[in-house]
């Protein structure tokens, strides 16, 4: 899984091949490189690691000309060498590739009996192999791509460039997104829009199966049947300022504060002041007999959390899935039920493959995500973008509490629809959502508080994370994203789960966050924290005044939420499970922003 980009300049290329690449890289850093042909000559330079070590070896060797392609890498098969990384070459043939080639084993026993044996550990490689040979046999590099792109089984998209053509490359798109970019005498293609948007905002989206010849004059598509194919050409709307860091020291920190302002401008958008929700008009609640919520990592927390609005506050059963496991295990799916798949990228592989398994199963398939022009997006009956605008971040914080506004405004849909939420209560629900920002930013105020706890927290092994009702997904969610940026190992579970196992876990060395507002709830976590307390845990509470109060003596730290009700906790308490985060890997020194071994999007299954 991986970003590429492909361009056919009027000026040197390598530059803004690395400039996409640098939008590119929440697919994965585990390497990169480029490819350029000039003056007919093909040639490439990768280096391990960031993108940054990349940009400093074309410093001292840098590489002329005006077509080329790109690669940022998340090692799938093979590790993070200059050998694996992209693009791969074979004779006169470079390309790049985002995705599995499923059958590449037999196709290297192929190609190695046919003499052109693999020199690397990659399925990628023979892609390029397969090429070679074809061009070898005669086939034009046209041709030679297409009958390439035949014996591939898989997920994949691709971008072909090749020696003596400096006004060609070849793309195709099979289970990973590619977007073709239009310019005034230059083309190019990319895993997104986002990595295009400084070169052009007019695009046109490859479609499942399609193939373009890409020059300088345009592209001609072609569908899997190889028949012309006509794609639209859409403009799209990307604030390029957007994807700055603004003065923070990392952008997971800036779209930590952002979170006031996002949900602020998500309300106003889908909520009127008169207490009206503005959902679009055919979504119609009553007559749904089931939701089903698939996703994966943090929006799969999100799904979870809305589980228990839709059942408590609208009386709609609600089942939860993560999306790799969904299509496998053959779910019992009611034709009246609706599936909701909630992606930040709406890229994920496995939610859209989830996707594309419920599609003539349910009567609507819904998407919650913040790219509107996804995969996800267009293979949706109903499209309600999150608007939290770009998150560059690996670990996702402003799309979580996003997601999680968009949920909690769909319930309380859910709720009037299904006659279970009258006016009075609808408007005190989002009485409830609109006072959010405010409180957000009391919580971002405890941002000094909680960078004093992390110096001890970035001492622990383990750190557990408890919740009751709703905080419980949301003390997953706490959980993760420690564990994703400090490298510390944490779980969260329920708070009555404790004493069933994990209890056997709690000395003085391990931490317990306890995620607990003071609701019907509030008495039995208590509880649970006395038995933490019994066995030497250092309880730290999250909590409002009154829970501070009740929960007595023997807290080891405490930090001080305001009151908020039932619907909006889970959305206000992300906040410090994200700043405890942080703070704990920058005690730690890790990579915030690019946590090791992870990518923002996944496009692999
Ligand atoms: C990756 C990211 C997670 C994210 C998950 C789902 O694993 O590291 O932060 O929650 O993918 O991504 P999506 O774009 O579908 O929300």
């Amino acid at each position: 899984m991986c970003g590429i980009v492909g361009i056919l300049g009027r000026h040197e290329v390598a530059p803004l091949l690395v400039e996409a690449l640098k939008r590119l890289e929440y697919r994965g850093y585990d390497s990169a490189g480029i490819a350029t042909v000039n003056q007919g000559r093909l040639d490439r330079r990768r280096a391990v690691g960031k993108l940054i070590n990349l940009s400093d070896r074309l410093v001292h060797e840098p590489l002329a000309g005006k077509a080329g392609i790109g690669h940022t890498r998340w090692a799938t098969h093979g590790a993070a060498t200059e050998a694996n990384a992209h693009p791969h070459r074979a004779g006169p043939v470079a390309v790049v590739h985002n995705g599995i080639i499923e059958n590449f084993r037999d196709l290297r026993a192929e190609l190695a009996a046919a003499g052109y044996p693999a020199r690397t550990e990659t399925d990628t490689e023979t892609v390029a192999l397969l090429a070679q040979m074809f061009i070898d046999r005669g086939l034009p590099p046209v041709q030679a791509a297409q009958q390439t792109l035949h014996r591939l089984h898989g997920a994949f998209a691709l971008c072909f460039l090749f020696e003596g053509e400096d006004d060609l490359i070849i793309a195709a798109r099979k289970g990973s997104p590619l977007a073709i970019g239009h310019g005034e005498g230059e083309m190019y293609v990319g895993s997104d829009a986002i990595a295009l948007a400084p070169l052009t905002d007019r695009i046109t989206y490859l479609e499942e199966g399609d193939w373009a010849l890409i020059t300088r004059a345009g592209a001609t598509i072609h569908d899997a049947a190889g028949r012309l194919a006509n794609r639209p050409e859409t403009r799209i709307q990307i604030d390029s300022a957007r994807i700055e860091k603004a003065g923070y020291r990392h952008f997971m920190a800036k779209e930590i504060a952002e979170q006031p302002v996002v949900l602020a401008d998500a309300l106003r958008h889908y909520a009127g002041a008169e207490g009206s929700l503005r959902l679009p008009a055919d979504m119609d609640f009553s007559r749904v007999d089931r939701l089903v919520l698939v996703a994966c990592g943090t929006a799969g927390y999100a799904g979870q959390v809305a589980k228990y609005w839709f059942e408590q506050i609208a009386g709609l059963p609600c089942d939860v899935d993560i999306a790799s496991e969904f299509r496998y295990r053959d779910p019992v799916l009611s034709p009246a039920s609706w599936a909701v798949f909630i992606s930040q990228s709406g890229e994920t592989a496995d939610t859209l493959a989830a996707l594309r398994h419920a599609r003539d199963r349910v009567a609507r398939i819904v998407a919650v995500v913040n790219v509107p022009t996804s995969s996800i997006a267009r293979e949706s009956d109903v499209v309600l973008p999150i608007l939290a605008g770009v998150e560059v971040g690996v670990a996702s914080t402003k799309a979580f509490t996003a997601q999680l506004m968009m949920l909690a405004l769909m319930a309380l849909k859910a709720g009037v629809d299904r006659g279970r939420l009258d006016a009075a209560g609808l408007a005190a629900h989002l009485d409830a959502l609109r006072a959010l920002p405010g409180l957000m930013n009391h919580a971002l105020g405890l941002e000094r508080d909680i960078a004093r706890l992390a110096e001890n927290l970035a001492e622990a092994q383990d750190i557990l994370f408890l919740g009751r009702g709703a905080m419980f997904p949301l003390a997953l969610e706490g959980a993760l994203k420690l564990k994703e940026i400090s490298y510390i190992h944490a779980e969260g579970y329920a708070s009555g789960e404790l004493k069933h196992g994990p209890i056997a876990l709690i000395d003085a060395r391990v931490p317990v966050i306890v995620l607990a507002p003071r609701d019907a709830l509030f008495e039995k976590t208590v509880s649970n924290m006395q038995e933490v307390m019994a066995r030497h845990g250092r309880v730290v509470l999250l909590s409002d005044a009154a829970g501070i109060e009740a929960a007595g003596q023997g807290i080891w730290r405490a930090l001080r939420l305001p009151e908020t009700t039932p619907l909006a906790a889970p959305i206000l308490y992300a906040v410090p499970a994200q700043l405890i985060a942080y703070h704990t890997a920058i005690a730690k020194g890790t990579d915030v922003d690019q946590p090791r071994n992870l990518a923002k999007s996944v496009t692999v299954e």
